[in-house]
């Protein structure tokens, strides 16, 4: 038996029951959906004589509108409430203390590394990676350091098999970089290098080196010394004073380091401060052009080695290498 008043008024105190979505949906797919009273009704309409049909028939779509706007009213109230609830559980207290975050910061060494990239970048020179994992060839022949030179005892380093070692140092960045490039060359090669050697105070068995090379017609001594004292104050200020002096080096002629004057340093302090080396350079040895097919009668260039951890202790006073590797949280955050 058909009958919409009946039906209207059982789903409209169902409906008033309602407390959350889920039942309202389900109260919803038993009214409306496929196998819904309401729509059950309305197909078995047909099986009726015509004058029922038509009377049952508008009285029944009338109740479907009806509440289909029911159900959505509920529906808003329902959200509605949903949230209310929500704002009040998840009401925040102010005057709780708040979660500490702990910021890292970047190590002393990282900061000063991409100070001297970034120097050299603005001069013009672009940056070549190579592997710290080296050929001895790369590290030593190619740089004109044969297997019997004394010059190898002073740069041991461990080796992985009688070819194959960790590099000593960035130079041989050069001979990978001449060996790939043809002139002009202008680059710097940054990376670990790693040394058999006794640690101490200025000394570790693993360190950062930053190689420079530039390769072109008619490079001269000056153009090193210009560079280099251009570098000299972009990292430590303008009124730095430098001093070249002669040294030696199996890949490059003539050879020199880099002095830097250290104001009132402990290490001299009657004299008001000393000279201290922070880099090697020179012009690079027509042996080392001629190794990598370049033709030193045509071109010529020069070469520098600097030691970041060096410069760093320099430019913050650090008296002790060691302080680098240890980790210890009251020195690194010095440098935030
Ligand atoms: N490779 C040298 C070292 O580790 C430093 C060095 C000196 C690099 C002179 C150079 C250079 O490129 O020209 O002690």
């Amino acid at each position: 038996m058909i009958d919409p008043d009946h039906l209207r008024k059982e789903i409209h105190e169902k409906a008033s029951s309602i407390s959350t979505l889920e039942e309202l949906f389900q109260l919803k797919s038993a009214v409306l959906g496929r196998k819904g009273k309401l729509t059950h009704y309305l197909r078995s309409l047909g099986q009726l004589p015509i004058e029922d049909r038509k009377r049952l028939g508008s009285q029944l779509n009338a109740l479907k509108e009806e509440l289909e706007s029911l159900f959505i009213q509920k529906e808003r109230e329902l959200e509605e409430k949903k949230i209310k609830e929500s704002l009040t559980k998840e009401r925040v207290d102010v005057t709780l203390p708040g979660i500490k975050f702990h910021f890292g910061g970047r190590h002393p060494l990282i900061q000063v590394w991409e100070e001297i990239e970034d120097a050299f970048l603005s001069l013009g020179f672009d940056i070549y990676e190579s592997p710290e994992v080296e050929w001895e060839r790369y590290n030593f022949g190619a740089l004109n350091i044969p297997p019997d030179h004394p010059a190898r005892d002073m740069w041991d380093t461990f080796y992985i098999t009688e070819k194959m070692l960790l590099r000593t140092h960035t130079s041989p960045g050069q001979i990978r970089c001449m060996e790939e490039q043809k002139p002009p060359i202008k680059a710097i090669m940054p990376g670990l290098c790693y040394r058999h050697e006794a640690v101490d105070a200025t000394h570790m068995d693993v360190f950062l080196q930053i190689e420079g090379l530039v390769v072109d017609r008619d490079i001269s001594f000056a153009d090193l010394k210009g560079t280099l004292e251009l570098f000299v104050s972009l990292i430590f200020g303008p009124d730095r004073k430098t001093m070249f002096v002669p040294s030696y080096f199996p890949f490059t002629e003539p050879s020199a380091e880099l002095l830097i004057f250290w104001e009132g340093s402990k290490g001299n302090s009657s004299h008001g401060g000393e000279w201290l080396e922070v880099l090697g350079c020179g012009q690079v040895h027509p042996q080392v052009l001629r190794n990598v097919g370049i033709d030193p009668r045509v071109y010529s260039g020069f070469a520098f080695g600097l030691g970041v951890e060096r410069i760093t202790m320099l430019k913050y006073n650090i008296p002790e290498i060691r302080l680098f590797m240890e980790n210890d949280l009251r020195f690194l955050e010095q440098f935030k």
